[in-house]
């Protein structure tokens, strides 16, 4: 493919010795929004958290193109957790300063004109001085978007962004991650079962059944719907539609 920012070759993913996904292949290349769909449980949030280095694979190899100078592929990769994962004991501009205080020596003065851009980014504005449990649910996958920003990624690993938020928020924060994607040309990676959103924001994705413990579908979602290379692809892409 030609300029990929991930492959994975051969991955294994599991928390003991049993894999819960095997054989995972595939490649994103650069820029592009990159969906991994599947049911509850597949193993979708799994995958990122060894795509983000957070969970070794049992067999098989990740890459990560780095261009950041101190090759530092950490620094390269943006996480937004399902569920936010905020320290509930921290302000949300001290949750959004942590990555910077980890890897990097900015001053105090520039992390915090970084925390105040990455908010307005984010839309979430002046809200730094409030704690998470302040906030609403969508104001926290958006505070949680802000800080997975806080070293100008490459690459944003997103679990489940719109899930819990209603259809308008849920919209909203699609045009925002797809605006990130265009103007920033930042790689996005996201977990959904959203319908609304995989269709709006997936250029490329992956199905992972459950069944099987691997791809069983590749390809531009629409695409996916049209000609379903599955019974379980199109059960997936269909359900709830009559
Ligand atoms: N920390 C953990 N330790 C042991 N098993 C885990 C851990 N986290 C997840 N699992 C198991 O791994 C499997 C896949 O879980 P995972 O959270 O990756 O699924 P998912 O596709 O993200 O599901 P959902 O759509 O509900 O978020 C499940 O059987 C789950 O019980
Ligand atoms: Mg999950």
């Amino acid at each position: 493919m030609k300029n990929a920012i991930i492959r994975l070759s051969g991955i294994s993913v599991g928390y003991d010795k049993s894999p819960i996904l095997k054989n995972i292949s595939f490649e994103i290349s650069r820029g592009t929004v990159f969906v991994i769909m599947g049911p509850s449980g597949c193993g979708k949030s799994t995958l990122l958290r060894a795509m983000a280095g957070l969970l070794k694979p049992l067999r098989g190899k990740i890459e990560v193109a780095s261009s950041s100078v101190d090759g530092d592929t950490m620094r390269n990769i943006g996480m937004l957790f399902q569920g936010g994962a905020l320290f509930t004991s921290m302000t949300v501009s001290e949750n959004i300063a942590l990555p910077l205080l980890r890897h990097t020596d900015y001053s105090a003065e520039r992390i915090e004109k970084i925390v105040t851009e990455k908010l307005a980014l984010a839309g979430v504005p002046g809200i730094g001085n409030m704690y998470p449990s302040q906030l609403s649910g969508g104001m926290k996958k958006r505070v949680g978007l802000a800080r997975a920003l806080a070293l100008d990624p490459e690459i944003l690993l997103l679990d489940e962004p719109s899930a819990g938020l209603d259809p308008i928020s849920a919209g909203n924060l699609d045009r925002l991650i797809l605006e990130i994607n265009r103007s920033l040309g930042t790689t996005i990676v996201m977990v959904s079962h959203d319908l609304d959103s995989i269709f709006a924001v997936g250029q490329d994705s992956i199905f992972l059944d459950p069944t099987a413990h691997t791809i069983t579908a590749r390809g531009n979602p629409n695409d996916l719907l049209r000609r379903p290379p599955n019974a379980d692809v199109l059960k997936f892409l269909t359900r709830g539609k009559k």
